[in-house]
């Protein structure tokens, strides 16, 4: 399969999403087919392996190429299958003795709209009657819908709910075949695609006619935003590139944050103890702080998302051990050289989260869940660059303040409210591409019993 380029939006900002270098194979008989095919027109020379165009002279680093055309895909992606993307790496590291993880810092240039309204805060919980939900839909659902309010002011559950529909069509398109054929998930993803940005074309040119009417904000949201600043020049954007913006930050944010969100729920799960400390001595704390003189409850500040230093080194360590992505390709703009060995321009490189997460020269006992190894003054000291849930550099993640207020907003009010219990023990995990339990993560929930007075 591969990370496929059609499907990503196209904007300025060329994002380091939209990169390929591993072609991944799935295991169905029509992928089988494909791949025999492209072995045919391989050994036909119709398709020409990269390797061919490298100057002999360059010292290459050690490893294998795989199968022609395929490459070792098919393992990359067993083992993301299996929840341990890692042990890929590990096991070329072992046998050729590299370490394949590097941050390469090429910068490109970047879209960086932020938004300002990010602090508002909404009540998530409406499960009080119900005894199980399904984490991860739950959590899609939630940040789907939050994106739309936030980003486009869209508040109809229908057309939400259309946008959502294509969204995850669109999602599962992203990391498949590239192969252009009814019936496909590249296929279903290109029209999916078409769909979305037809709908969002319609949003934009409504907006632009509410704006000139004034019967909307330029300040309203990202939408707005988009649409009323001007870049340097004074150059406004086309309507296809605010289009392809708006898909890319929700595509950015929208997977990772749900992965991150039922991977905390997952792990608070397991750990009680932790649950507890999250509860008790934060959260509880921050909600009293906010019960109003009328006994209502006040809407969270950025203040308080600075106090929930406990929970967000809880947040962090999920990461840690359960990266949202677990890797991020770059291309070598120009030749270049790393730890002796040459790497040619145009070559993908890719640095793997899962990886560096799990090295014991960087994280002590590395699988061991323990959030205090993020305390501040705390006795680990991270190293730079070695903690790389939203990557670094120039191209690290612009969402990662967002995302930070989305996961522990969802966290206060979800621990204020409920306990949960864990309905399958130890689901499996699968990288698919980011990290989902295979049944969604279903979870009984208990509502806190009011104390008596
Ligand atoms: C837990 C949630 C999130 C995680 C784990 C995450 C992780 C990442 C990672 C690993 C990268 C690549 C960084 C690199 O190439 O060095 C990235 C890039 C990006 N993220 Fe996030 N992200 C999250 C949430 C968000 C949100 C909420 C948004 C926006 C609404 C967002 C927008 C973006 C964008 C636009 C980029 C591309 C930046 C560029 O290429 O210059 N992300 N994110």
């Amino acid at each position: 399969m591969a990370i496929n380029n059609d499907v990503l939006p196209s904007s300025s900002s060329s994002s380091s999403y939209s990169s390929s270098f591993f072609i991944f194979a799935s295991s169905s008989a029509f992928t089988a087919l494909v791949v025999l095919l492209l072995l045919f027109l391989y050994s036909n020379k119709v398709v020409k392996p990269r390797r061919r165009d490298v100057k002999p002279c360059l010292k290459l680093p050690p490893g294998s190429y795989g199968w022609p055309i395929v490459g070792e895909t098919a393992e990359f992606f067993r083992r993301c299958m299996e929840g341990a993307p890692e042990t890929f790496i590990n096991d070329r590291v072992e046998r050729y003795q590299l370490v394949q993880y590097k941050y390469c810092p090429f910068s490109f240039n970047i879209v960086q709209y932020y938004c300002s309204f990010l602090t508002r805060t909404y009540v998530i919980c409406d499960d009080q009657g119900k005894e199980e939900v399904t984490v991860f839909p739950a959590a899609k659902l939630y940040l789907f819908e939050l994106a739309c309010r936030l980003f486009l002011s869209l508040e109809e559950p229908q057309c939400i709910a259309k946008l959502a529909a294509d969204f995850n069509i669109f999602l599962k398109g992203l990391v498949s075949n590239p192969i252009n054929f009814p019936g496909t998930r590249f296929y279903k993803a290109l029209r999916a695609t078409a769909a979305i940005k037809k709908q969002l074309v319609t949003l934009v040119r409504q907006r632009k006619v509410a704006l000139q009417m004034g019967r909307a904000s330029p300040s309203q949201d990202l939408l707005s935003h988009l649409l009323v600043t001007p870049n340097q020049n004074g150059a406004f954007m086309s309507e296809a590139m605010i289009v392809n913006n708006i898909l890319m930050l929700l595509f950015a944010g929208h997977d990772t944050s749900a992965a991150a969100i039922t991977s905390l729920v997952k792990a608070l799960g397991e750990h009680p103890q932790v649950y507890h400390k999250v509860f008790q001595a934060e959260q509880s704390e921050i909600a009293s702080s906010k019960v109003g003189a009328a006994g209502d409850d006040e809407l969270l500040q950025w203040e308080d998302i600075q106090k929930m230093k406990y929970s967000w080194n809880v947040v962090s360590e999920v990461m840690r051990l359960t990266p949202s992505g677990i890797g991020v390709f770059r291309e070598a703009l120009t030749d270049l050289k790393y730890e002796g060995y040459d790497i040619p321009k145009g070559w993908k490189l890719y640095w793997s989260a899962s990886f560096t997460h799990r090295d014991a020269n960087l994280f002590p006992e590395p699988t061991k869940f323990d959030p205090s190894r993020f305390d501040e003054g705390g006795d680990h000291t991270l190293i730079p660059f070695s903690y790389v849930s939203f990557g670094g550099g120039p191209r690290m993640c612009i969402g990662k303040e967002f995302a930070k207020i989305i996961i522990l907003t969802f966290l206060h009010h979800l621990v204020n409210r409920f306990r949960w219990d864990l309905v399958i023990p130890d689901e499996k995990v699968e990288y698919d591409p980011t990290p989902i339990p295979v049944k969604g993560l279903p979870v009984r929930v208990l509502p806190h019993i009011p104390s008596v007075p």
